[in-house]
Order: C-alpha cells, then sequence, then structure tokens
C-alpha cells in the first residue's frame, strides 16, 4: 500500500540556520525534505543551488533530499544535484515539454529517482504520456515562485484523476498546505505532503506534521 510522506519545504525557514532548521524538521518528523530551487527565469525569485544542497549533504548524511527545480533548463542540473547527494530530481515540465522523457532517463542514469511538476495552468493530458517513467508527479496547488499563498482546491481534480488512474503512483502536492487544507488532498488522493509556512511558522512543529499524517492516513 502506499505511504504516506510529509516533507516540508524549508523556503520560509531562517536560511541563515539550514542546516539547524532542516535537522529539527526531520526530528520533528519530517519523513523528507522538500528543497525549492529556484532560478530567477522560470519563476520570478531566486533561493539556492546545488553548492547549498551539497553543504547541507554533508551534515545530513541519510536524509531523503528531493529538489523542486522551479528552472527554465532543468537538463543543466542533474548532474550538479546528482553529486550533490540529491536523492530525487522533480523538475517543471513545462520549458521542456520535448525532451521530458530523455530528462527521465538522465535523472535516473544520475542515479535519482525522477518527479514530474506541473503548474497550475497546465493540464494532466500534458504529463500523461510520461507517467510511467516517473517516480513522483508533483500537482503545484499555488503559482510556483514562493511560500506562503493560498491553496488552490480547483487543482484537487487533477490529483483525483491521477489516483483513479494510477492507484500506486506517488503524488505531491505542492503549495498552500496545512492543516486547512491537508483533508482535501487526502480525499483527492495525494500522499506526498510539501508544506511550508503551515509547518515553519508553527510553534509546534511535531504536532502539525503529525496531524497532517493522520489526516492522510485516515
Ligand atoms: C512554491 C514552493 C513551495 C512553497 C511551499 O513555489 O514550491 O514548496 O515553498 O510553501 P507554502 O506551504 O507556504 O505554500
Ligand atoms: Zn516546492
Amino acid at each position: 500500500s502506499l505511504k504516506c510522506k510529509i516533507g516540508p519545504s524549508i523556503l520560509n525557514s531562517d536560511l541563515s540556520q539550514l542546516y539547524a532548521e532542516s535537522q529539527r524538521l526531520l526530528d520533528n518528523g519530517a519523513d523528507y525534505l522538500h528543497l525549492d530551487v529556484m532560478d530567477g527565469h522560470f519563476v520570478p525569485n531566486l533561493t539556492f543551488g546545488h553548492p547549498v544542497v551539497k553543504c547541507l549533504r554533508k551534515k545530513i548524511p541519510h536524509a531523503f533530499f528531493e529538489t523542486h527545480m522551479m528552472v527554465q533548463n532543468p537538463e543543466q542540473w542533474i548532474e550538479p544535484m546528482a553529486d550533490a547527494g540529491v536523492s530525487q530530481y522533480t523538475f517543471h515540465i513545462e520549458p521542456v515539454l520535448k525532451d521530458v522523457l530523455p530528462l527521465c532517463r538522465k535523472v535516473r542514469e544520475a542515479g535519482m529517482k525522477v518527479g514530474l511538476a506541473l503548474k497550475p495552468g497546465t493540464g494532466i493530458e500534458a504529463v500523461r504520456q510520461f507517467i510511467n517513467h516517473a517516480d513522483m508527479i508533483l500537482i503545484m496547488t499555488v503559482e510556483p515562485g514562493f511560500g506562503g499563498q493560498k491553496f488552490m482546491n480547483d487543482m484537487m481534480p487533477k490529483v483525483q484523476w491521477l489516483r483513479h488512474n494510477y492507484p500506486l503512483l506517488d503524488i505531491e502536492v505542492d503549495g498552500g498546505v496545512g492543516l486547512n487544507t491537508i483533508t482535501a488532498c487526502a480525499e483527492a488522493g495525494a500522499n506526498m505532503i510539501v508544506a511550508g509556512t503551515a509547518i515553519i511558522g508553527a510553534c509546534d512543529q511535531k504536532s502539525v506534521i503529525a496531524s497532517l499524517r493522520e489526516t492522510v492516513e485516515r
């Protein structure tokens, strides 16, 4: 059966304390870390790249690292991210629609799992032919670029369609997910839950992570 996994996004944490913040999330029950990489082109914001991820990996040797690649040219960062110790490379299909398949192969050849991400405006039919070549599909529930935005409930039909047609697929939701929106995600069939501000801003991280998990597993 499908496991529910909670992957906090560290985007809105104190990035001067990246290691401490990450370790605290893992100690509080996070199953993996969702690392938001932005290049200032695909999205109008910048975060960090493979050099930072590599440093974090040195201090946290064993946790599952997913990089959410909000970048115009995902091919460029496959090797550097693999070398930095990334576990799963999740890239947006929108800028590379004609190359998704070879990119999936490259990511796997580099030793990482492959995730395919869809912006809110991208229909599910765009990813359909690639699902069997991916380990996970990410349905964005906000416009990528910033944390702390409002959850888009109208993305749930995409999750439902995926779950209906692919009972064993890992389906991730990302953006505006918290205690008030997790039920919709769970009912639609998401099993990999990214939450940023809902976890980072909480005074009791451990109980928020536990509540999110409980709702999805119910
Ligand atoms: C948005 C990022 C998300 C974001 C989540 O572009 O991909 O991972 O940081 O943060 P919240 O949960 O605050 O929307
Ligand atoms: Zn993300």
